[in-house]
């Protein structure tokens, strides 16, 4: 009797002790993914709601668009400046509501805070689209801007707004705000129906605008967005990310048509930015994937509507051809990693592609599950379950197994980057100091090698070096800025993580 209750502790005890280790591993995404969220709240610009959580952060920018006659107060500041870039915000939109789409039923109670984060940014982009034949491309002087150390609340820099329009187009600006409202409208379809069908309808307008009236937007706009966001990739990549979009959502023959007949157009090579000029880099165009290049979403996102059909060719070929440059084993890899194992593209705000090219493994990993496929590269098979250990491998390096033991999330785990370059972050709140502080009156705030003063929760830096080295030096903003499209497609990667964590 004594010794079968004894037997009934210990097993009860063993169990106890399961579940509290299960617990804390799962609590560590789920943890994470509510400061993924979270920072975007730190980001906001406009007026801020009463159900703010990111207190430090006061209203800013309440007369943005008033030089052209429209109300864009609103939307997100990009990254650790006060400029809204509206080409990466959208696509950090569409991400957010991507991430959604495919991971919101893993989210529980932050499933909410997701769809706020993208609320903040589509109620922004239904403004900025608000006359037809005009979408806003950026609002805030970029040079002026960066040319202070100023908190968003004290901003004192011309607040031009920067519009493309019939006469000056710009259609990646008008087809990635496309996308972007038509995968929140998918995102909203059963939590908010209304909202959802004002998205849809915007999406359609914006796309046939950007579709009719084409061209570059550093050729309409180009002091507003050049050299910070020029789309060196061109835009048909956008306008096929856009139809793709608007195809999933409506599933109209015109959409799939458009895709079909603009597909053969998507450019070979990508131009990118190295260190301050522009190069060709021939190749491998279809592994990539950011604001700048929609090559490799837009396989992952049509391959999902069409594996298994007579429609398949080329998007689930090059959507195998993309999972096998990243695969460690693949014959056919382009890609490199780090000593410590993390994803190395390209200096400069290098997480940025470890987020967004694990979103699109562990996506296609569940469209591959769902058609029992898997990935052929060479001689090496490929199954859903190895693209999802290759995501969760740069999941963790981000939040701290890496050589430095360090988080690259603010705020989360024992060790995190304490000097990001943010303007918002290193200067003290309002609360502490409300005094304006002027331009150049930020610089010694700028310099200091003291941490910052606010935690801006859930922001994930431009990460380590290629030898897995961090310095944390405010100055250093390739490796030390926070940015919107970093965190993005995180959020839905740490969704599933939550819920699968013993993949
Ligand atoms: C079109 O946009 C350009 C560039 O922003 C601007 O200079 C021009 O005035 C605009 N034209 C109209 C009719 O709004
Ligand atoms: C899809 O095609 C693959 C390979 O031809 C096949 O093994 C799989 O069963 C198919 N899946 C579905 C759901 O039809």
């Amino acid at each position: 009797m004594a010794s079968g209750k004894c037997m009934t502790l210990l097993i009860s005890l063993a169990l106890v002790g399961m579940l509290t280790v299960d617990r804390a591993a799962s609590q560590n995404y789920g943890d994470a993914l509510s400061k993924c969220i979270l920072f975007f709240q730190g980001q906001r610009s406009g007026k801020l709601p009463s159900n703010q959580r990111m207190n430090w952060r006061k209203d800013s920018a309440l007369r943005d668009g008033s030089d052209v006659g429209m109300d864009l107060v609103g939307g997100y500041y990009d990254a650790g400046d006060n400029v809204k870039f509206n080409f990466p915000m959208a696509f950090s939109t569409t991400m957010l509501a991507w991430s959604v789409i495919e991971f919101g039923q893993f989210m529980g109670p932050d499933l909410q805070n997701a769809l706020d984060s993208i609320r903040w940014g589509t109620d922004y982009l239904l403004k900025a689209t608000n006359f037809p034949g005009k979408v806003t491309a950026a609002i805030g002087d970029p040079n002026a801007d960066h040319n202070c150390w100023e908190r968003p609340e004290d901003m004192d820099t011309p607040r031009t707004s920067y519009v493309v329009n019939q006469t000056h187009p710009g259609s990646e600006v008008a087809a990635e705000t496309a996308a972007a409202l038509a995968a929140a409208s998918l995102a909203f379809k059963s939590a908010d129906n209304k909202y959802s069908i004002a998205l849809l309808k915007r999406a359609t307008q914006v796309f046939d605008f950007a579709d009719k009236f084409r061209g570059n937007y550093k050729d309409s706009v180009g002091q507003g967005v050049c050299p910070f966001y020029c789309d060196y990739s061109g835009y048909v990549d956008e306008l096929i990310w856009g139809a793709a979009w608007l195809f999933k959502v409506t599933n109209e023959q015109k959409y799939w048509d458009y895709i079909q007949n603009n597909i053969p157009q998507l450019p070979k090579q990508v131009i990118r930015l190295v260190g301050g000029s522009t190069h060709l880099q021939a190749g491998d165009s279809l592994a990539e994937f950011g604001w700048d290049a929609k090559f490799a979403g837009i396989n992952v996102l049509v391959s999902g509507l069409v594996m298994n059909s007579t429609n398949s060719n080329p998007y689930v070929p090059q959507a195998g051809n993309f999972v096998c440059s990243l695969l460690p084993e693949s014959p056919s890899k382009s890609a490199t990693y780090t000593p410590g194992g993390l994803l190395f593209k390209r200096d400069g705000s290098n997480l940025q592609h470890a987020t967004a090219l694990s979103f699109l493994l562990l996506v296609y990993s569940q469209y591959l599950k769902k058609y029992n496929g898997a990935v052929r590269c060479g001689n090496v098979n490929a199954i859903p379950s190895r693209l999802e250990q290759i995501a969760k491998g740069q999941v963790d390096y981000i939040l701290g197994k890496n050589p430095l033991g360090m988080s690259y999330m603010v705020g989360f785990g024992q060790k995190f980057p304490q000097r990001i370059h943010h303007r918002a972050a290193s200067l003290p709140s309002i609360g502490e100091h409300p005094e304006h502080i002027k331009c150049k009156d930020g610089t010694p705030y700028f310099q200091t090698k003291n941490p910052n003063p606010n935690l801006l929760t859930g922001a994930i830096v431009g990460g380590p070096d290629a030898n897995d080295q961090f310095p944390d030096d405010r100055t250093n903003a390739p490796q030390s800025e926070p940015t919107t499209y970093i965190n993005a497609p995180f959020v839905g990667v740490l969704a599933y993580f939550k819920a699968f964590q013993k993949v």
